[in-house]
């Protein structure tokens, strides 16, 4: 984990089902954070780094992968990602914001496409290497909301059946269940300003004290 208490290397991951807000509220909060003067860099998942942003054009087009494949494929972009950008930023005394991270692949190819969470949780931790977030924000929307939210179905993530969404969406209210004190539950039909306080409330203790709001 990175060191809590400090401005120094803050990892803070937003996470959820399509249509919640995620970049939206990533960018939000990366805003907040550089008028206060901190370090921030705003990345996302999958891409962010080269070799990541290939795997995302795979990811994202390729409807010939496997379960299994997209499940390694996400955690060879999440390598990347974390050891060529996150953690280089993280030590440099960065507060780094990612728009979804490791617990995407739980919910979409665990819970989502049924791919076993152990062997996911397992692909993750080589993935991570020993990195967790300090603060994971799940913009929680009903799933039907979200997706007539998208504009577009050019991802096909997208054009999943609804029950596959529905079992996205459960999988990471139960997900942050397991782990409370990482997550914060925010309910994505509130108003776009109303979510951003409520992240916002829960970073700011996180910051030294002359940069609390
Ligand atoms: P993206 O365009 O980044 O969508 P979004 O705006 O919803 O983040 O597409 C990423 C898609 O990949 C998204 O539908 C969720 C999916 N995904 C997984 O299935 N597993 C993962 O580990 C990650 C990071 C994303």
């Amino acid at each position: 984990m990175a060191a809590s208490g400090t401005a120094l290397g803050i990892f803070i991951t937003f996470e959820g089902g399509e249509g919640g807000g995620k970049s939206r509220q990533s960018r939000i909060l990366t805003r907040h954070l550089r008028r206060r003067g901190i370090p921030v860099l705003l990345t996302h998942e999958p891409g962010g780094e080269p070799l990541a942003a290939r795997l995302r054009r795979l990811l994202k087009g390729n409807s010939a992968l496997t379960p299994e494949a997209e499940l390694l494929l996400f955690a060879a972009s999440r390598a990347q990602l974390t050891s060529r950008v996150i953690r280089p930023a993280l030590a440099g005394g960065r507060v780094v914001v990612c728009d979804r991270y490791a617990d995407s692949t739980l919910a979409y190819q665990g819970y989502g496409r049924g791919v076993d969470r152990e062997a996911i949780r397992a692909a993750n931790r080589v993935a991570m290497s020993g990195l967790t977030p300090d603060i994971t924000v799940l913009l929680d929307v009903p799933e039907e909301v979200g997706l007539a939210r998208k504009h577009t179905d050019d991802d096909r993530f997208i054009r999943e059946p609804l029950p596959f969404h529905q079992r996205v969406r459960q999988g990471y209210l139960e997900l942050s269940r397991l782990e409370p004190q990482r997550w914060l539950v925010v309910d994505a039909l509130l108003p776009e300003k109303e979510v951003a306080r409520a992240v916002w409330e829960r970073v700011a203790p996180l910051l030294p004290r002359g940069d609390r709001p």
